[in-house]
């Protein structure tokens, strides 16, 4: 039966691009309120995609933006997989570092370039793909399957728990299945185990009400825009290690075992470095590359805003300066508590005189999952299939809130099968995404279906 199925994702792998170049048209992108009708053209593309495929899709209401939910669910007592995934992008800026505009996908060599084609909706794509092929074919498929398609992940993923916990017997399900990672390099696709998780925040320090001369009161009032550098310049100590009170206090040391396997994955430090345009790296005394994104947390700063910026010179005190701090988290660090030590951090080094502003954004937990379960042996199988190498087993450092989510609501594990490349302009200008690993993928995702009911 596979066979057939594998023959209709590659006969048709023409019209799957050109449906994919249409999604990616949709300039769905969640941060910006001005895309509020893109973000609904996109939920609509998505559940007429689920239609034509022959699967039952509605769109949900959400008091953000909708969630596409749709299910094929007629092969009694075969297992459930949940897919999910998310329609929303990334912000396409700086758009003047774009070769092609951002929605307006291109096809140059073996990738298509376009905002989300790799993060999500290439690799997304992937899964209504097989699940239509099965259909098409063979008018069931193997297992029961569910898809939940958020509008959200960008920005936080704020209203998916509520629709979860809302619609836990909707979503009842086995195992769930993401495809919104990454391939460990190219040739060598990979099976994700953990995700590090993540905690973001925003800080704000005031000083006089207002920008004041320089010259007049410079030396005699507390700069902001001074005091943020400088307590930002103590997060961290000279071995790269995080400075806040009890920030590794909940990490466990990683196991020899685990550090071994890492060690034993191909990874060329000087190509890893060029490929960034890095002469050297930076991290953590103590741990290699992959230690440091995968399985130690971090606390980096993603902006600073203060002060005079245009052109030339221009004497003041700033009234204030911001800056937004993202943490990356590993297992058993708490988002919350680690939040609090954050702010307290601040409010410890600042001057007198200058007041704290803190506001909490988002947060989840890391996650590692059991690499022996017999879901993970039947994506191995799937993915040597249609790659022909068997994959990798990796962590990532990224995060995607909703997998805590499904282990805590739903108790099910996730199969994290990522398509892309870190190669791929993930967030940055010129995203892109192989069309052999579209196509490699959907195929993947087509053999998954078989082997989770074997
Ligand atoms: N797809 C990424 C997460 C990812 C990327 C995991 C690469 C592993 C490897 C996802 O869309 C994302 O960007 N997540 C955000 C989460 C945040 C907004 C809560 C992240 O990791 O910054
Ligand atoms: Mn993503
Ligand atoms: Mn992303």
């Amino acid at each position: 039966m596979l066979h057939a199925v594998e023959k209709y994702v590659s006969d048709q792998s023409n019209r799957y691009i050109e449906e994919l170049k249409a999604f990616l048209s949709i300039a769905s992108i969640s941060a910006d309120s001005n895309y509020v009708s893109e973000m609904r053209t996109a939920a609509e593309f998505l559940r007429a995609q689920f239609d034509s495929a022959g699967l039952q899709a509605e769109i949900v209401e959400t008091d953000g933006h909708p969630i596409v939910a749709a299910s094929w669910t007629g092969a009694e007592s075969a297992p459930t997989a949940l897919v999910y995934g998310h329609y929303d992008v990334q912000p396409p800026d700086p758009l003047d570092q774009w070769v092609s505009p951002p929605f307006d996908p291109q096809v140059r060599g073996e990738h298509i370039f376009a905002r989300g084609a790799t993060d999500d909706k290439g690799q997304l794509f992937t899964h209504v793909k097989s699940v239509e092929a099965w259909l098409k074919t063979h008018g069931r498929l193997p297992v029961n399957v569910k898809f939940v398609v958020e509008g959200e992940e960008e920005v936080g993923s704020s209203n998916l728990d509520q629709y979860l916990e809302a619609n836990r017997e909707a979503v009842r399900c086995d195992v769930a299945v993401i495809s919104d990672t990454s391939q460990y390099a190219p040739g060598i696709p990979a099976i994700t185990y953990g995700l590090r998780g993540i905690l973001a925040c925003e800080v704000t320090l005031r000083g006089p009400q207002s920008d004041l001369h320089s010259g007049v009161f410079g030396g005699a009032v507390a700069n902001p825009v001074n005091s943020l550098c400088s307590i930002v310049g103590k997060l961290h100590d000279d071995e790269g290690r995080v400075q806040i009170p009890g920030f590794y206090d909940d990490v466990i040391p990683l196991a020899d075992q685990e550090r071994s396997a890492f060690a034993k994955l191909p990874f060329d430090e000087k190509s890893f470095l060029n490929d960034l345009g890095l002469e050297a790296g930076w991290g953590e005394a103590g741990f290699s590359t992959n230690e440091r994104r995968w399985a130690r947390p971090t606390c980096d700063v993603n902006g600073i805003i203060g002060g005079y910026t245009g052109e030339g010179p221009k004497t003041i005190v700033p009234s204030s300066a911001t800056a937004k701090i993202t943490c990356r988290l590993v297992p058993h660090q708490d988002a919350a508590k680690l939040t609090r030590s954050l702010k307290d951090f601040f409010v410890a080094n600042v001057p007198a005189g200058i007041r704290v502003e803190f506001t909490e954004y988002h947060g989840c937990g890391a996650l590692v999952f059991d690499t022996q379960s017999p879901f993970m042996s039947s994506a191995h199988a799937a993915i040597e299939r249609a790659f022909g190498v068997a994959p990798v087993m990796i962590r990532e450092g990224g995060s995607i809130p909703v997998v805590a989510t499904f282990r805590d609501v739903l108790g099910v594990d996730t199969l994290l099968l990522g398509w892309g490349q870190n190669t791929d302009n993930l967030h940055a200008p010129n995203e892109r995404f192989s069309l052999i690993d579209f196509q490699r993928g959907t195929a993947a995702s087509a053999a998954l279906w078989h082997y989770l009911s074997t």
